[in-house]
């Protein structure tokens, strides 16, 4: 499994043959100016909520692609009526797809797409693939639903927020760590604005004082797992 940043919460997750795109904002984030979207495959995107620092390029990118869109329904119905194929979720619920299985999960935040309309509840995704397992958290709050994952799957990376201001920060992302039982982090949904800017080396210092590996890449860059 290789996973990608793209900036912001914008991922690419690689699994066998199959490429995935996760809440595509890159056309906007000044700091992603070097990745062209036009070149970014995608077989499937998964969308955590409605946000539009979380859709952005989607649109354009599955009517390039013609990358199957997993989200929420509300958000699923809203893609398909711009002709865009979806794949509807909602919470707890698991999916088979041909690269793994997805599970949507809990997250603690809002969504609503840009002009105000209802974009569901916002969510996680846990991918099983290829025998590595990860956690996708969205922006979401510490919740004690985070524990409910591994009780049933054993993570290889969590990947979560760490900007503060709309989403947990570092210091609650330390304890989510703990919640889901993965000591292998990947930080995302950090110093895209002003709100959310955070110290990289005091922040990977805090996760290795309590002996955890927080991962902070630069925009393109990637990791196997
Ligand atoms: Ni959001
Ligand atoms: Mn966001």
């Amino acid at each position: 499994m290789k996973i990608t940043f793209y900036g912001h919460a914008s991922l690419g997750i690689q699994v066998n043959d199959v490429d995935i795109l996760v809440d595509p904002f890159i056309s906007g984030n000044p700091n992603a100016s070097h990745i062209n979207i036009e070149q970014l495959k995608a077989d499937y995107i998964l969308v955590t909520h409605a946000h539009q620092d979380h859709i952005l390029d989607v649109e354009a990118i599955a009517k390039r692609t013609g990358a199957v869109v997993v989200s929420n329904f509300e958000i699923i119905t809203h893609y398909e009526k711009l002709g865009i194929e979806g794949h509807p979720m909602n919470y707890g619920g698991k999916w088979d797809f041909d690269f793994g299985t997805v599970k949507y999960v809990n997250a603690i935040h809002t969504s609503s797409f840009p002009d105000g309309s209802h974009g569901g509840q916002p969510g996680g995704f846990v991918i099983e693939g290829e025998h590595k397992n990860i956690y996708i958290a969205g922006d979401t709050a510490l919740t004690y639903d985070m524990k409910l994952i591994p009780l049933q799957t054993k993570l290889d990376l969590a990947i979560l927020p760490l900007g503060d201001n709309f989403t947990m920060g570092i210091d609650d992302a330390i304890l989510a760590s703990d919640f889901v039982a993965c000591d292998k982090i990947l930080g995302y949904h950090f110093d895209t604005f002003g709100y959310i800017e955070i110290d990289h080396e005091a922040a990977k210092r805090k996760f290795f004082e309590k002996e955890k590996d927080l991962m902070l890449l630069e925009i393109g860059d990637f990791i196997e797992l």
